[in-house]
């Protein structure tokens, strides 16, 4: 154990306290931000770890340095420096494996130790098989695991600046989860086509993917949303024809489609819907919905059978609904999205035997925090929002997990983000983003955070063993589709065209 002393306690008011130390650090050791030291408890002998937060050298002050400084020369007395080290209490592990705080005094001076694999591994491992590998404490090279558990029933954030990992940790944390007995279901709401991969990966026997326009149920859509579709008055004259053909066609139990929409637009009678204006006035009006209707991007052609979600998941562990096609249809999205989620989420809450994980990639397209990032409309957006963040708040408890994948904190919607913030993986953050997660979990997590290379993350959560923020360097299982095409690469395929071309 003494092999592992780093040095003792001391504090400069002579004050010593349990929930921060401050210890010199011996000749010689070496200690950094992040690591993890323990102490012995007084009582129990149980070693008490803390997470050093802050490292630095200190030099008592001397008159003369400003001035030799100023001509240049540099006092190297390494003997009357010592570096301090800052620490904050995680606590101690009892028989029964839960985590409590130390409560008894400390003597000054009292000696501090590196943690070593055994312990930093009490508090990296989760019980149970049902846990996922997510990476390594790079300090211990110790595997850190997540429960699955948690990552369901308090949801997850990924979150990072752009290009620091945020995909591959996501999509690495699909496919294990999925690979687990019992597998993890997902639904993916791919914005870019970025988990592609994971077909290759999993198998097509287990991966599915389905371009998002097969899952539109013309049948549940609200009426008015054709109207704001149309930019259309209830009031108006076109309206009112367009609202008595699906009425008709409802009342007969008929699908939606252009076809069967024109036939019901054609039988309405001017009379009984109360129009006593010139007839040919009437006609203009109704050739004014057909070709609405005929323009339509709501209003399926044919009788496509719409898919189930539900059905789907049933039989695939993954189901990516990929929305890369269509550049400009956003509220045609944002419809569709939010019928596929209220149907699971309904399926859920009816049936104990069914549940899935869904996963939000670029979650700002979905729960947009109002007034800063807008695409679709407003109606569109609200009513996505609104099965989003009900799913945020009650799906856990429901079987329905939600992961949340952003680069903007800001951008997305703040009881979305509260919510899944129970669990973060936090890849580099720009200091805007830094800021507003500070907000939420607190300035300890955002010191450590400092600069991350890509792939390393600060991690904390409900998933992990212990409460606290852990430094992880993520093992990815695979890469998104993106990572297979770099910059570099597309500017080498063109040069090798054009002098082919050129031969
Ligand atoms: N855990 C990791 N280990 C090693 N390299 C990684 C790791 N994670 C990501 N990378 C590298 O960083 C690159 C960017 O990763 P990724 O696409 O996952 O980032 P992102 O945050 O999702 O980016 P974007 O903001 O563009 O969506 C990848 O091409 C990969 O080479
Ligand atoms: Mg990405």
């Amino acid at each position: 154990m003494d092999g592992n002393l780093l040095g003792h306690t001391y504090s400069p008011t002579g004050e010593y306290h349990l929930d921060e130390i401050t210890f010199i650090l011996l000749r010689g050791r070496e200690v950094a931000k992040g690591d993890l030291v323990y102490v012995i408890h007084p009582k129990t002998g149980a070693p008490v770890v803390y997470q050093v937060r802050r490292v630095y050298p200190h030099r008592r002050v001397r008159g003369y340095e400003e001035a030799l400084l100023r001509e240049g020369r540099i006092i190297r007395d390494f003997e009357d420096s010592s570096i301090h080290a800052e620490a904050y209490q995680w606590g101690w592990i009892d028989e029964e494996g839960s985590l409590r705080p130390l409560r008894h005094p400390l003597p000054p001076n009292t000696p501090v130790f590196k943690a070593d694999r055994g312990i930093v591994a009490r508090f990296t491992r989760p019980e149970g098989d049902w846990k996922i590998l997510l990476g390594v404490d790079p300090s211990t090279e110790l595997e850190v695991e997540l429960g699955v558990y948690p990552l369901i029933r308090q949801s997850c954030l990924i979150c990072g600046a752009v290009g620091t990992g945020k995909t591959t940790t996501a999509i690495t944390m699909i496919c294990r989860a999925a690979s687990l007995n019992p597998p993890v279901r997902f639904l993916i709401v791919d914005k870019d086509g970025e988990y592609a991969s994971l077909i290759d990966r999993l198998g097509p026997e287990n991966v599915l993917r389905v371009p998002w326009s097969r899952f539109f149920q013309p049948s549940e859509v609200d009426w008015e949303d054709y109207l704001t579709e149309f930019g259309w008055q209830k009031t108006w004259w076109n309206a009112k024809i367009l609202m008595k053909a699906l009425r008709r066609l409802y009342a007969e139990g008929r699908m939606v489609t252009k076809e069967s929409l024109r036939e019901a637009v054609r039988a309405v009678d001017p009379e009984r819907l109360g129009f006593n204006k010139r007839l040919d006035e009437f006609e203009n009006y109704r050739q004014q919905v057909i070709n609405a209707v005929n323009t339509s991007r709501l209003i399926p052609e044919g009788d496509l059978d719409p898919l189930d979600p539900v059905r789907l998941l049933m039989n695939w562990r993954v189901v990516i609904m990929d929305l890369s096609e269509g550049v400009d249809t956003w509220e045609q999205k944002h419809i569709v999205i939010a019928q596929v989620l209220r149907r699971i989420f309904r399926e859920a809450l009816e049936n104990r035997r069914f549940g899935c994980v869904v996963v939000l990639e670029e979650a700002m397209y979905y729960a947009p925090q109002r007034g800063l990032f807008e695409v679709g409309s407003k109606e569109s957006r609200a009513k996505l929002l609104s099965i989003v963040k009900e799913i945020a708040t009650n799906g856990g408890r429901n079987g329905v997990g939600l992961w949340i994948v952003t680069q903007r904190l800001a951008t997305v919607e703040k009881t979305v983000v509260t919510q899944c913030a129970n669990n973060i993986i936090c890849h580099s953050l720009e200091d805007l983003d830094k800021q507003r997660l500070g907000e939420i979990v607190g300035d300890e997590f955002i010191q450590l955070l400092g600069d991350l290379p890509p792939g390393e993350a600060i991690v904390k959560g409900t998933a992990l063993k212990c409460r606290f923020p852990i430094w992880v360097k993520v093992i990815p299982e695979l890469y998104p589709a993106s990572a297979e095409t770099t910059p570099m690469s597309r500017f080498m395929s063109m040069e090798l065209a054009s002098l082919e071309a050129h031969t």
